[in-house]
């Protein structure tokens, strides 16, 4: 599928930054599938290579008040992005520290933000995504009703701990992904329909 750069914008996020992880490929082979499924340009935002450092923010993140370069980045890349894929492992029955840590360096930008959580894990990562689940809905985001949850049986992992095929995982949750991300883009066109009506009426 085609888009033009009027297209809204999905950003993935990958909440893991192992430095041998499988997140990133993950990521890499699920975003043809939503640009497919959603029309939206997507881009993958690697927690990795956003660098965050533990919150060091000396205001609390809901005044806006932002003192840091890395935060006030952080903060464009979610305002800018008509929706949001939350990609995260399961560790140890909850999602990973460095996701939990970016999402709390903001607060306003992730209010009605249209959400999709997809999970991973030996078992699909329900707890992971079960939990992150109701720290977002805490917050306020427009979440896409059930987690999409990708299982990685151990023979999916090569001996460098890499995924062996990950067109063979997203292949094998295609179904799930795809209707997770149709209906995050129902919210992202419902939300865009509900803008130009507001403008309408004030002009
Ligand atoms: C700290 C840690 C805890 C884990 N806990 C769980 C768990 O509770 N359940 C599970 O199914 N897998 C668990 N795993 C396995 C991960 O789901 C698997 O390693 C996955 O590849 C992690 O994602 P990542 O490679 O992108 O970091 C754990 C892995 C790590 C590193």
């Amino acid at each position: 599928m085609t888009t033009s750069s009027s297209a809204p914008l999905i950003r993935i996020i990958v909440g893991s930054v192992r430095p041998v992880r499988v997140g990133d490929q993950i990521a890499d082979a699920l975003a043809p599938l939503v640009a497919e499924a959603s029309g939206a340009r997507v881009e993958i935002v690697d927690l990795a290579a956003v660098g965050l450092p533990m919150l060091d923010e000396p205001r609390m993140p809901a005044l806006g008040d932002y003192r840091n370069a890395h935060t006030a980045e952080w903060s464009r890349l979610i305002s800018e992005s008509d929706g949001v894929v939350f990609l995260t492992p399961q560790y140890n029955g909850g999602y990973p520290a460095s996701l939990k840590n970016a999402i709390d360096f903001l607060f306003h930008e992730w209010k009605a933000k249209p959400a999709l959580i997809v999970s991973y894990g030996g078992h699909g990562g329900g707890l992971s995504g079960a939990q992150l689940r109701g720290v977002l809905e805490f917050i306020g985001l427009d979440l896409v009703g059930g987690n999409v949850e990708i299982t990685l049986p151990r023979d999916a992992y090569g001996p460098d701990w890499r995924l062996v095929s990950t067109d063979a995982i997203v292949a094998a949750n295609e179904e799930q992904v795809s209707a997770g991300v149709r209906e995050l883009g129902r919210r992202m066109r419902a939300q865009a329909d509900a803008r130009i009506d507001a403008e309408a009426a004030v002009a």
